[in-house]
């Protein structure tokens, strides 16, 4: 967790101070977690092989260009609360609570694998951010809905390359990036 900070000097008309300060805290780690994403993406459409390489090359870039939308907007609702947006390298490594991707060159059925695992736990965190937001401010809590209705769209798309006629997904229950990556794989052969 960040470190407890001072109080914005002012913030939105009819919200507290405190208020305020809480909505900033809780959108900077969802700043983290989608400023990583969106370098996560880009590493991952310039690392994907195999015979559907340019499927998924070209379905990332749509999606990183999304995700840097979503960062903005949430930077300058932290600066509209009257907290100080950090978007720093160094911020994110130190403060988020989650790996680094692992992945380097792999199939694109290794990628889709880890990358819905990585979809997993970003919209799980944004939807907890949501229902954190909900009692505080009707603002911030809708544009963080927006967001999840984009980051599930997405995560429909990964999925879809990882479905069965049946329905099932090929990755099955796994919660691990790799454990997800390994099983996706397996359908290259
Ligand atoms: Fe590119």
């Amino acid at each position: 967790m960040a470190t407890k900070k001072a109080l914005p000097k002012y913030t939105v008309p009819s919200l507290s101070r405190e208020d305020g300060a809480r909505l900033a805290e809780i959108l900077q780690v969802r700043l983290h977690a989608l400023n990583d994403l969106a370098l996560t993406l880009k590493h991952i459409h310039w690392n994907v092989v195999g015979p559907h390489f340019i499927a998924v090359h070209e379905m990332i870039d749509p999606q990183v260009d999304a995700v840097r939308a979503m960062v903005d907007v949430i930077a300058e609702r932290i600066a509209t609360l009257g907290g100080a947006p950090v978007g720093t390298p160094g911020a994110i490594v130190r403060e988020r609570s989650w790996d680094d991707y692992g992945l380097g060159r792999d199939t694109t059925n290794a990628h889709l694998g880890a990358l819905d695992v990585v979809y997993q736990g970003v919209i799980t965190d944004h939807r907890q951010a949501a229902a954190d937001t909900e009692e505080l401010d009707d603002v911030t809590n809708d544009m963080l809905i927006g967001q999840l209705a984009e980051l599930e769209l997405f995560h429909w798309f990964v999925r879809a390359h990882l479905e069965s006629a049946g329905g099932a997904l090929s990755t099955g229950d796994e919660t691990t990036e790799r454990g997800s990556a390994a099983k996706a794989k397996a359908k290259d052969d």
